[in-house]
């Protein structure tokens, strides 16, 4: 190799990629963040507190400080700010829960090769079952991530000071959204509507938080539950556009067009995609999670999002910067 050849370190970083997930999602699933944060800062001493092996702390030390989510100062091991915001357990913004079922979900990526060449799911798709139990983990690992967005798409909304207004949040999972805008607003309603056993694990949300009087769920499929007519202010459709097909998410906006009031909005939440397909980062590499996991979702650009909201009859379409993810608020 000569001096101006650029080092493979990059290219062997990826393709080790799983080294990360791995590290992650067992630190995560042993409290080594946690335990870092109250205070345990070496090896033996964290082994001590999560009861694992003394050489096991060393390892993961060594690849939490590799991926920069760990630092080394004077033989002292301290999270930095991001993972004391991002994997502390008990924290709103927490993720910790995230990284172990994404530890759990590596082997299903040895089938992307013949994914690629099928063009969509070689097993069975996961967003098309019904009641599919994969949700069931999923939505509580991802309600921390919904957390930011909801509070940026209350600011937007003008929701806190908005009076009495009465929402519908499509496919709402954990509920995280209704549990921040009931909190933000008392005296606006939430309905979700999710499979039932979801909407169990909202009803457990809402209830802990002491909203569950102003919170009801209607079970069932959102392609053919009646959504009502001049129903509601505001509906909310956050990280299910990319598991429809385009002409799928045009019926359920017009859908939700009609059970809206006059003026009143739907807020989209997702991984939106430049209209060159240039970046973002995130939202374009999540695209890989669709095509294992979806028959024909995918991450939408930004002018899919403004064609889709035109056709099913909204009038203004506004984008607000929610990362990882976009809102895409119209009416
Ligand atoms: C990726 S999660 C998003 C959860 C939540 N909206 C959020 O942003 O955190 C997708 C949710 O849609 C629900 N879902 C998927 N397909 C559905 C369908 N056809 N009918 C009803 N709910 C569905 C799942 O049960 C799950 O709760």
């Amino acid at each position: 190799m000569t001096s101006d050849q650029p080092s493979p370190d990059h290219v062997l970083r990826l393709i080790n990629g799983y080294w990360a997930t791995g590290v992650v999602g067992a630190a995560a699933g042993h409290a080594l963040f946690t335990h870092l944060e109250n205070g345990a800062e070496t090896a033996a001493e964290l082994a001590e507190r999560a009861r694992i092996a003394p050489r096991g702390a060393q390892t993961l030390l060594d690849g939490l400080v590799s991926v920069g989510l760990v630092e080394l100062r004077e033989g002292r091991y301290h999270n930095t700010p991001e993972a004391s915001l991002y994997l502390v357990d008990g924290k709103a913004t927490c993720l910790s829960g995230f990284a172990r079922l994404k530890l759990k979900h590596m082997g299903g990526l040895a089938a992307l090769p013949d994914v690629v060449r099928a063009g969509g799911p070689v097993r069975d798709a996961t967003t098309e079952v019904a009641e599919n139990p994969h949700w069931e983990e999923i939505v509580p690992a991802i309600a921390a991530q919904s957390v930011p967005a909801a509070r940026i798409a209350a600011e937007v909304l003008g929701l806190a000071d908005a009076g009495a207004v009465s929402i519908l949040d499509v496919g709402g999972g954990s509920g995280i959204y209704s549990a921040i805008w009931l909190a933000a607003n008392p005296r606006a309603r939430a309905t979700q509507l999710d499979w039932e056993p979801i909407n169990a694990i909202a009803r457990r949300l809402l209830a802990e938080r002491g909203l569950a009087d102003r919170f009801t769920t209607v079970p069932g499929d959102f392609h053919t539950t009646d959504f009502g007519v001049d129903r509601y202010d505001i509906a909310l459709y956050s990280h299910i556009a990319h598991q429809e097909a385009p002409e799928d998410n045009i019926a359920v906006l017009s859908r939700l067009r009609e059970a809206l009031r006059p003026g009143g909005s739907v807020v989209i939440c997702d991984y939106v995609v430049d209209d060159d397909r240039g970046g973002p980062a995130l939202p374009l590499i999540f695209a890989a999670e669709m095509l294992l996991k979806s028959k024909r979702g995918g991450t939408w650009r930004r002018s899919d999002y403004h064609d889709w909201l035109v056709k099913a009859g909204f009038t203004t379409v506004s984008f607000h910067s929610a990362p990882p993810a976009t809102l895409v608020i119209a009416r």
